[in-house]
This record gives structure tokens, sequence and C-alpha cells, in this order.
């Protein structure tokens, strides 16, 4: 006998076979219609039982969430919504599940709710259609890398240094927080801790994949990071994913046709390979949205917004160019920014960055040549001794997606700028070595995996588009 799973099943031409299939019920109705998932696809397959044949005592147990095992005959379905159905034989409860008490019933749950119920959210439609994607996604990565002559790099996640200068990071110990070992200054003695140093858990895998950029030339790393920042926003996680490719001899140019190319390239793989799930989950939202005032309803709908962005070229402008666009703005002029632009040299918060990929250029916006100021140790100084040559994608509905730059080469230059940060050379001596021994131009980004996921689904939290989120007081599951 034939096992398969169901999107095997619903996707075959031939019936009138026997089958057997495993998976949960979603519905049973008029005691007749099972419709059964197994995850591998959106669809249930409808498994028709004669109830005159079969025990009451058993079609009692067959309630939502139930784990069955069904044979039977696949045959053409006399229904409409389904092209094939089973005509069951046997039917075997594998795992009950109580209706009393099972929270995930056939009804509208709020997301909050779901989140308190992560560990079954994904029996639904929404979280299986949104986590098919994301997996699709990291397959999409992986295949683009690969294809592309990259090496896949596993980047330490317990890391002794603080690439992005930015303090926030989680501290690794072992030792005994109520009684922790003291030198005579009464401070901590990290000596004796397990590393021997303090430690940390990385905020990203940078400045490992840049030694192997300079050594295997095409590399990416694609692991957790994490952030210490209490940040209670739709977009950020204490812990999340990241993507980030280092290339040497490529500049900033370069860098951006990279990024961009990779943005298009995972994008249209999902519009290829998961079509059921993206045409889901653009019907939720657009049914969500017809609750909305005209005015609020988006231009376009989920895929056509992915299809233009695999379609158009993303615009880049330069900081000091968005600036200007900025400080003639209309919500600037009229003050309703929460930060008004007053000069050159403000750092972006997001209502600017959202003002200009949405109003403003309604796409994808490359923004490069940063005030050096407002930007990492790392970044490659530009011969106008204020700029460098950074740059942030950002996109509709989510802002900045992804961060990076072209990296300082120039020994000197690189140690100056430490100086000036108070960043000791002892902790980067290593980093400073590539600068010694065969320095070359090299650049490379950093993608937030999440937030990537987030555009791909059109879910709006990012809770939501990661199996069990972290965030300030929440680490449940
Ligand atoms: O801009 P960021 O901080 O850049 C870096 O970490 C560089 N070292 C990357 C590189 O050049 N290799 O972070 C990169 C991206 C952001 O653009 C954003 O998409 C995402 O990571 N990100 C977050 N995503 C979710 N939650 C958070 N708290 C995030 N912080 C950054
Ligand atoms: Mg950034």
């Amino acid at each position: 006998m034939n096992s398969k799973t169901v999107a095997q099943l619903l996707s075959q031409d031939v019936t009138l076979q026997d089958v057997s299939i495993k998976g949960w019920v979603r519905t049973f109705r008029a005691n007749r219609f099972i419709a059964l998932n197994d995850g591998s696809t959106i669809n249930n397959i409808q498994c028709v039982v004669d109830f005159e044949n079969f025990d009451e005592a058993l079609l009692k147990r067959v309630t939502t969430g139930a784990a069955l095992h069904v044979t039977g005959e696949l045959v053409e379905s006399q229904g409409k919504g389904q092209s094939v159905e089973i005509v069951v034989k046997t039917l075997e409860v594998l795992g009950d599940s109580d209706p009393e008490t099972y929270p995930i019933q056939p009804k509208k749950h709020s997301f909050e709710f779901l989140r308190e119920n992560a560990h079954l959210r994904t029996r639904t439609n929404t979280f299986s259609a949104v986590m098919r994607l994301r997996s699709s996604l990291s397959f999409a990565v992986h295949k683009y890398f690969n294809e592309n002559g990259f090496n896949y790099m596993h980047t330490p996640i317990i890391t002794g240094s603080d690439a992005e200068g930015a303090g926030e990071m989680f501290k690794v110990s072992n030792l005994d927080a109520k009684n922790p070992p003291l030198n005579e200054d009464g401070s901590v003695n990290y000596k004796e801790d397990f590393f021997g140093k303090e430690t940390n858990l990385t905020v990203s895998g940078q400045l490992e994949a840049e030694t192997y950029a300079m050594s295997l030339g095409k590399v990416y790393t694609f692991g957790p990071t994490f952030r210490a920042e209490n940040s209670n926003t739709t977009r950020h996680l204490a812990e999340f994913w990241m993507i980030e490719p280092e290339v040497a001899f490529m500049d900033l140019a370069g860098n951006m046709d990279l990024a961009e190319d990779f943005m298009k390239s995972v994008l249209g793989y999902v519009l290829e390979h998961n079509k059921e799930d993206l045409e889901f989950l653009d019907k939720r939202l657009q049914d969500a949205e017809k609750k909305l005032p005209q005015a609020e309803r988006s231009p376009m709908n989920l895929i056509e917004k992915i299809k233009f962005v695999v379609d158009n070229n993303f615009k880049r402008v330069s900081y000091t160019e968005a600036i200007d666009i900025l400080k003639n703005s209309k919500p600037n002029k009229k003050k309703k920014f929460n930060y008004i632009i007053t000069e050159w040299g403000a750092d972006l918060q997001s209502e600017h960055e959202r003002f200009l990929v949405e109003k403003h250029f309604k796409c994808p916006v490359i923004l490069f040549d940063y005030p050096a100021d407002i930007k990492a140790f790392y970044m490659r100084l530009n011969d106008d001794g204020k700029t460098v040559r950074a740059m942030d994608i950002l996109f509709p509905g989510i802002g900045e997606m992804v961060g990076g730059s072209q990296r300082e080469e120039r020994l000197e230059v690189l140690k100056e700028k430490m100086k000036a940060l108070d960043i000791p050379e002892e902790e980067l001596w290593w980093y400073l070595d590539l600068r010694k021994y065969g320095t070359a131009v090299h650049s490379g980004f950093g993608l937030g995996f999440e937030r990537l996921v987030m555009f791909a689904t059109g879910m709006g939290n990012i809770r939501d588009v990661i199996p069990y989120p972290r965030t300030p007081q929440n680490a449940e599951f």
C-alpha cells in the first residue's frame, strides 16, 4: 500500500488506488467528512467515512487535533473544493485530542493567543504556511550561495569580542552569580570563569567571516545572533538569524549588486515553489484589509509586492541626498516626525526610513555613504574624511532589512579609528592581522532573516515568523 503525504496525494492524477495516510484532524463534519492535514501542504485531504460501517465510539474520538491513520481508496471527489478524496476503509486513532481542552479549535484565533500556544500554532493554516515559507527561504539562501561559489562558514556563537561595539550583549558565564570570585578592587574576576575571560553571545559573525573571506574568497554565515537591547517593537528579537556574506576584492558597489541579486533570487524561489502558501497568505491579508478604510489599504497585494521587488531595480540613494529629501518633506516641515531632521549627520530613525521607502520612492532603497560618526568602526572611510562606505537596504513595510559595508582595509586608518573609540587593539589583534598580511578591499552585509520572512509572508509582527520568539521578559518554550 502507498504511504504518501497529503501533498503527494493531492498532486496525483492517478486515482482509484489503495492509500495509507497519517495526519491530524482539522475538522470532522456531518459524521462523514474528515479534513486531514499532515503539514506537507496548506491543503487538507478529505476522508469520507460511511458512519454506518464504523463503531460510533471510534468516530467520537475523531476530534479536532487527533492523530489518525487512515487507509482507503483514492477517488475523484464528488464534492467541490478538492479534486480527490479518500473513501475510508480503515481508521485508527493514533492519539486522541480532548475537545474540552484542545486550544486550537476550528475558529478564528488572535495572533496573541496563538503566540501563547506557539507549540501548537503550526496546526493552523496561517502558521503552517509561514513556517513552510521560512524553511523554503532558508533552503533558497543556501542554494543561492552554493550556486555562486560561496563557502558556508560556521562562525562562533560564544565570542570574546563585541563586534559592533554596541555593548548590548548577553553574558556567557558559569560563575556562581551569588558568590563570584572577586578581584582586589571588588570587580568580578573573570580569569576564574569558564573561558578565563569575559565572553558573550555573538551579535554578528562578521569579523570572523572577514577572516575566512581573506583566504577562501567568498564566504557566508547563516546562524543565530543575539542582542540584549530592550526593544519591544514588531521588528526586534533578542535572538534572530542573520545571513552574512563576506567577499574579498569586492567594493561597495559590488556589495549592493550582490545584496540585490541575492534578495531577488530567494524571493523568486518562493514565488515559484511556495505558490499555495503564498496564495493563502495573500488572501488572508486581503480579507484583513477589507476591514480597513480604502485609504489605509495597500495598493499591491502580497504576491504583487514580492513580484515588484523581484522585477524592479532597487533605488540607490546617498545618505546626503536622503537628508535633503527628508529635510524638505512634508512631515518634517509640519513637524509630524518625532525626530525632526535639521542637519546633515543625524541618525535616521525608522520613521524617516519608512517615509523614504513607502511615501517617497515606493520601492526598496539602498542608502549608502553614511556619516562615519553614526556607523561602526570597521567601515571604509571615504576620501571626504567624514563618510563611510556603508549601505542599508530599506524595504517597504519593514524598514531596515540589510546593513553592510566595504570594510576598512588600511591598517593605520583602522587603528586610529579603534583608538578614537577606545577599542583595545589586544582584543582584536587577529582582526588587525588581516590588514597586516595581504590586506585587500573586501565587503559584506548582514540580512535579518526574520525581516525577510516578514516581507515574504506579509506577517506584521516578527514574533510570528520565528518558531519560539525571544523578546524582553519572554523566553517561553
Ligand atoms: O545592521 P546590523 O546591526 O549589521 C551587522 O550586524 C553587521 N555586522 C552585518 C554585516 O555587515 N555583516 O544587522 C544586520 C541586520 C539588520 O539590517 C536587520 O535586518 C537585522 O540584522 N537585525 C535584527 N533583526 C531582528 N531583531 C533585531 N534585534 C535585529 N537587529 C538587527
Ligand atoms: Mg544596521
